[in-house]
């Protein structure tokens, strides 16, 4: 650690504890610690979850770890996650919303489970008059609009994976997507609201069909009737075929619990983005489960997850896990400050939202832009979540003070896409909330420390260390799509015995650094590999060089994460020029541009730094450290590994001059 971690640590060894409320307490989903117990029978625990859901049938065994990191949860049973989210709550609570939208134009839209129901249905008719069959991969690149966790139930009744790829994304990033899927639908949208403009979102699978080798088919949504942007006439209109399949009912498929529910693409160490592939029963168990007994959902609730549903937490817990609870669902469609800095918790207020769930790069904006905007609303909060990013405790002290009133429970949540759901987190009745510690491992997983020679360290003993899990959980995905070996290299390979079919040899890397604290609560410190998170967003480093690498004039890219106060961290782009080109704001310009073009706006780099060499070791790798120490003022780490050990220097020189 160095001496800034380490003064950290000891501030935070002293930080105070916060107890729930007994009111809190009192009403909770699970308030008695015997859980830890009943988890502790591994894996027989997780059945808990699984019984939360409507199986066509039950399993025959918890979890088949013979093949070991290819573990096979509830083996033998059957189900479909679209009943399971839709019609079975039509009993009790088809009157009941299950959706609550809001347009950032102001639109409102409330979907019963019953309209709910029909919409799903009728989609998936759609879907299967223009050809979509069980386990057809279907790209779907919605924003947040109720045509998107539609579209998604579709599929899963259908059984055919969906991949949603975040609207955010570039057309070339889409195309990426759809090529590594071979996937042969894209569904999209003529356009959404954003800052009071209406994107035109479907240009990107214009341009998307132009770089991919096949010819996928396209149906597009409709956002708005009088607005319809320039549709290429190839395309499906949503609205027609819905028309014709009116009141359709499609009968859900009954899946085997290992079949795929949907591919998620997260940025890893490589230019390539993987496709996590998520399984329909373990990862439809324990989103449940978490969102039962993390997030404290009850039908009843108004529930808020302000993600965005094309990333990981939106899937899990805007939609899969709250759904399969019957509760109602809160979505909105656009930005935070538009058309005021109020517009959150004015939502807040109309809707009686009762539990509120975000990211810390969020808590730090509205912090930054004061506590008078929340005040002006009357809202009340049970339960808050953060989630994507350590937060500071000074953003948790606001946040719990500011919004929550000190009086909602705070859950700090940390997993990843790979893991499909909470893994360290407070069950909100049972431990005291702890500002800047994630907390205690989630009820049967095991999360440990290692150093870098895989050796364990001893538990909740203060130091830091590479964040691994011992244990499979029912949420993990199943593998990278298509590329078994990329998934074993990525998260197993380091820490565990490749040949053994034992799966007590087996430990999943999560690529984090955390410290264990003595009072158990665990510390995620971020990212260890060349992993950027923006605004929590996941974004590769090398998927950024390989965007600039495009540019002409570059020669060579480095990036670097520089801390940023709201955004937890951005971009520094550093590169060298080939002969005969000089720096010029069109060559910046150039570099900004194609990031732009090859993944979208939100990784615009915050730098472009033009350096006359880069840190390289003898064998010719770049240190990416070493920029990282330059963009954030810190002294340089060691360098005596560098072929050249003066570059550093000579480029903090050069920009401090420049
Ligand atoms: C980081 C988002 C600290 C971490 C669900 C992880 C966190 C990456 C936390 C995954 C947290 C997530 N505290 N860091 N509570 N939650 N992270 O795949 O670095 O978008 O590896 O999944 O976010 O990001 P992803």
């Amino acid at each position: 650690m160095s001496n800034e971690e380490q003064e950290l640590e000891a501030r935070l060894a002293d930080q105070e504890y916060f107890r729930p409320s007994p009111e809190f307490v009192g009403q909770a989903n699970v308030s008695d610690p015997a859980i830890y117990d009943r988890f502790d029978d591994f894996p027989a625990g997780f059945e808990e979850y699984a019984e939360l859901l409507d199986w066509d049938k039950r399993w025959d065994e918890v979890l088949d770890a013979s093949n070991p990191p290819f573990y096979e949860w509830f083996v033998g049973g059957e189900l479909n996650a679209s009943y399971n989210c839709v019609d079975r709550h039509l009993d009790e609570r088809k009157n009941q919303a299950a959706l609550r939208w809001e347009g950032e134009d102001g639109t409102q839209r409330t979907l019963t489970y019953q309209d709910l129901y029909r919409e799903v249905n009728e989609m998936a008719a759609a879907l299967q008059s223009i050809g979509v069959e069980e386990d057809d991969i279907v790209t779907i690149h919605l924003p947040m609009v109720p045509a998107l966790p539609i579209t998604m139930l579709a599929c899963a009744r259908l059984g055919a994976p969906h991949s949603v790829v975040f609207a955010g994304f570039s057309a070339s990033a889409l195309a990426e997507r759809v090529r590594d899927a071979d996937s042969e639908y894209i569904i999209t949208i003529d356009g959404y609201y954003r800052r009071d403009e209406l994107l035109d979102h479907i240009q990107k699978t214009d341009q998307a069909l132009t770089e991919v080798e096949h010819d996928p088919q396209v149906l597009a949504w409709t956002r708005h009737d009088d607005a319809r942007h320039e549709i290429d006439e190839e395309y499906t209109m949503v609205d027609d075929l819905l028309a014709e399949h009116r009141r359709e009912e499609v009968e859900p498929v009954s899946r085997a619990a290992e079949d795929p529910l949907f591919l998620m693409y997260t940025s890893g160490t490589t230019g390539k983005p993987k496709g996590c592939q998520h399984r329909t029963g373990g990862y439809l168990a324990y989103v449940t489960g978490t969102s039962k007994y993390v997030e404290d959902i009850k039908p009843e609730d108004t529930y808020w997850c302000s993600a965005d549903i094309g990333w990981i937490t939106g899937h899990s817990y805007i939609v899969y896990g709250p759904l399969a609870l019957g509760t109602t669902s809160l979505m909105y469609e656009g930005a935070p400050d538009h058309p005021h800095k109020g517009r959150i918790w004015e939502i807040a207020e109309r809707y009686d939202v009762d539990i509120f769930h975000t990211s810390p790069t969020a808590v730090r904006m509205f912090m930054k832009w004061g506590e008078e905007y929340p005040e002006e609303y009357d809202f009340d909060f049970r339960h808050m979540t953060t989630v994507g990013e350590p937060i500071q405790p000074e953003a948790w002290l606001w946040y719990y003070t500011h919004i929550g009133d000190e009086s909602a429970v705070i859950v700090d949540t940390w997993w990843q896409t790979e893991t499909g759901g909470h893994l360290i987190t407070n069950l909100p009745a049972l431990q005291d909330m702890k500002p800047g510690s994630a907390g205690v491992p989630a009820p049967g997983i095991a999360p440990a420390l290692y150093n870098d020679a895989g050796e364990s360290l001893e538990s909740a003993n203060g130091q830091a260390g590479n964040l691994v899990i011992e244990n499979p959980w029912p949420g993990m995905l199943q593998t990278v799509y298509g590329d078994d070996e990329r998934f074993i290299n990525t998260y197993w390979a380091d820490f565990s015995e490749t040949d053994s079919d034992d799966w007590h040899d087996w430990t999943y890397k999560a690529g984090d650094g955390a410290v264990h604290a003595q009072d158990g609560y665990f510390r995620v410190l971020g990212r260890l590999d060349d992993v950027m998170n923006v605004a929590g967003h996941r974004l590769g480093t090398m998927e950024l060089e390989s965007a600039v690498a495009e540019v002409e004039a570059v020669a060579e890219a480095a990036v670097a994460a520089r801390e940023h106060a709201e955004k937890g961290e951005v971009p520094d782009v550093y590169v060298t020029l080939r002969e005969g080109q000089e720096e010029s704001e069109e060559v910046r310009e150039a570099i900004v541009g194609a990031i732009e073009t090859e993944i979208g706006p939100f990784a615009r780099p915050a730098n472009v730094l033009f350096v006359a060499d880069l840190p390289k070791t003898r064998s010719g790798k770049i240190m990416r450290r070493l920029l990282e120490d330059i963009s954030n003022e810190e002294e340089l780490g060691d360098t005596t590994t560098l072929r050249d050990p003066s570059v550093p220097e000579q480029i903090r020189e050069q920009i401090q001059a420049g």
